[in-house]
C-alpha cells in the first residue's frame, strides 16, 4: 500500500512569502530522516483561514489519500489562530491524548507550551495532527507523539509505517 503524508504549513506570513517556510520544511526533513522505505509527500503553505484549512485537510485526506497529515502553526491563542477549530470541523473522531502528550512534553522546554491548543483527530482513514509553528517546537512535539502514530494508522487499515529505530522507535502492542 502506498504511503502518502501531507504537510500543511498554516501561516499568514509564510503564505505571502514574508517569512521563510521553515516549519513545514523542518517537518519534511525530520520525516525523511525517520521513515524507512518510499513515501509520497503532499505539501502546501496556506494562510490562517478556517475554511481554507478545512478544505485543504479534506483535499489531502479524501482526494490525495494521505494516511497522515501534519499541520504546523495556528495553534496558539492569537486572533488569527484557528488550526484546531478547522481540524475539529473535519474530523469524525478526536484523539485528545495527542495534544495532552505534546503539551506535557513541551512544558519541559518552555512554560508557554500551555498556550498551544494543538489536537489530533481522524477523518476517514487519515490521522491529522497539529504541531506548533516554531520549527524547533514542531520537531519537539512530533518526537513526543510519533511512537504511537504507526499503530494508529494500522488501526485505520492504512499503510504500514516503518522507521529507522536508531532515529526513532515506534510502539506496536504485542511486538517487542
Ligand atoms: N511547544 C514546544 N515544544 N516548544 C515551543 O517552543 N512554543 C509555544 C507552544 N508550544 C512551543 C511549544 C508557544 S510560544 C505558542 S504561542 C504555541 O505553541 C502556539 O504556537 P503556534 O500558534 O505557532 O501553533
Amino acid at each position: 500500500m502506498q504511503i502518502r503524508i501531507g504537510i500543511l504549513n498554516i501561516s499568514d506570513r509564510a503564505s505571502k512569502n514574508e517569512y521563510p517556510d521553515e516549519p513545514g520544511q523542518r517537518i519534511k526533513s525530520v520525516l525523511q530522516e525517520w521513515l524507512k522505505g518510499p513515501w509520497d509527500l503532499a505539501y502546501k503553505v496556506i494562510p490562517d483561514d478556517r475554511d481554507l484549512i478545512a478544505r485543504e485537510l479534506c483535499q489531502m485526506a479524501d482526494e490525495q489519500k494521505c494516511c497522515l497529515i501534519l499541520t504546523t502553526g495556528g495553534t496558539g491563542p492569537a486572533v488569527r489562530d484557528v488550526t484546531p477549530e478547522a481540524t475539529e470541523q473535519v474530523c469524525e473522531k478526536m484523539l485528545p491524548g495527542f495534544g495532552e502528550q505534546m503539551r506535557s512534553v513541551s512544558l519541559a522546554y518552555v512554560p508557554t507550551a500551555i498556550l498551544s491548543r494543538q489536537t489530533a483527530g481522524i477523518r476517514g482513514q487519515c490521522l491529522i495532527v497539529n504541531l506548533p509553528g516554531r520549527p524547533k517546537a514542531g520537531k519537539e512535539c512530533l518526537e513526543a507523539v510519533f511512537p504511537a502514530i504507526p499503530y494508529c494508522i494500522d488501526l485505520l487499515e492504512g499503510p504500514r509505517l516503518e522507521t529507522y529505530p536508531e532515529k526513532i522507535s515506534v510502539f506496536r502492542p504485542g511486538q517487542s
